[in-house]
């Protein structure tokens, strides 16, 4: 069951989903695969999960420049969505009658899916940021002014930061006993989101680290590049986890209000 919930596949088809554009507000935006490329060429190698991904194929899309290929070795959750079984002991509630439904405004239901746009929104502004600062050409990476803006981006950041790290820690200590208190049954699915948590903690580790660094460091077009790629990498895991996240909690929300 495991190996087929991280199957290759569903690997290939979250990271084309979300690869990475290049613009500053494209957060709702899909993004799409150029009509002459594919994802087909993309080779991944899930040896477990919290796992080395290396991938490698073009991507790009209709908003940026096609990239490079590249060739990664991260620490990832495959965001892939919930598995068969996990998925037959959730409640019959599909994502599309959420809004529509009487509780849904009284409920904690809005708010999580609320937090986690402005989460997702925050992860795209620092990502669109960083690729902002890629465009420019290396004289123009010295300037004061785009050392103002690299300070900004590591305020951004640290911002960022402090909120995932509230919303996870109060998932982790409050929401996730409570639904395995009152519905054993979501057992499965909830230790998934703690397990998911755990893996974020990695990366988010990995950009603490970052925000750490002296503004200064985003001189240097290879430290740009390796911050935006920790943002392309946060931002998947962070799509992937709360649409899973949300398919777990919200039908639970709305139906006991
Ligand atoms: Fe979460
Ligand atoms: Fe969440």
């Amino acid at each position: 069951m495991v190996s087929d919930f991280w199957s290759k596949e569903s690997i290939r088809l979250v990271r084309w989903k979300y690869s990475a554009s290049s613009c500053w507000s494209c957060c709702d935006i899909p993004v799409r695969p150029t009509s002459n490329q594919s994802a087909s060429g993309s080779e991944s190698l899930i040896k477990r999960r919290h796992l080395t991904l290396s991938t490698s194929w073009k991507q790009s899309c209709t908003l940026a420049p096609a990239q490079p290929e590249i060739a990664m070795s991260i620490i990832a959750i495959p965001s892939v969505p919930l598995p068969a079984t996990v998925r037959q002991s959730l409640l019959p509630l599909d994502r599309e009658q959420w809004r529509e439904h009487e509780h849904f405004l009284t409920s904690d239901a809005r708010a999580l899916l609320r937090n986690h746009g402005a989460l997702k929104r925050q992860a795209r502004q620092y990502h669109g940021a960083l690729t902002h600062l890629l465009n420019l050409r290396d004289q123009d990476l010295g300037t004061g002014e785009t050392q103002e803006l690299a300070q900004v981006i590591k305020q951004h950041l640290q911002g960022l930061l402090r909120n995932l790290h509230s919303h996870h820690g109060f998932e982790d200590s409050s929401v996730f006993p409570a639904f395995k208190l009152q519905h054993p049954r979501l057992g499965a699915a909830i230790e998934l989101m703690e397990q998911d948590h755990h893996a974020l903690d990695q990366l988010l580790e990995v950009l603490r680290l970052r925000s750490q660094q002296s503004a200064q460091a985003l001189r240097l077009r290879s430290e740009v590049e390796s911050a935006r790629l920790e943002a392309d990498h946060l931002e998947q895991m962070l799509h992937g986890h709360m649409q899973n996240e949300e398919e777990i909690l919200v039908p639970v929300y709305l139906t006991y209000g």
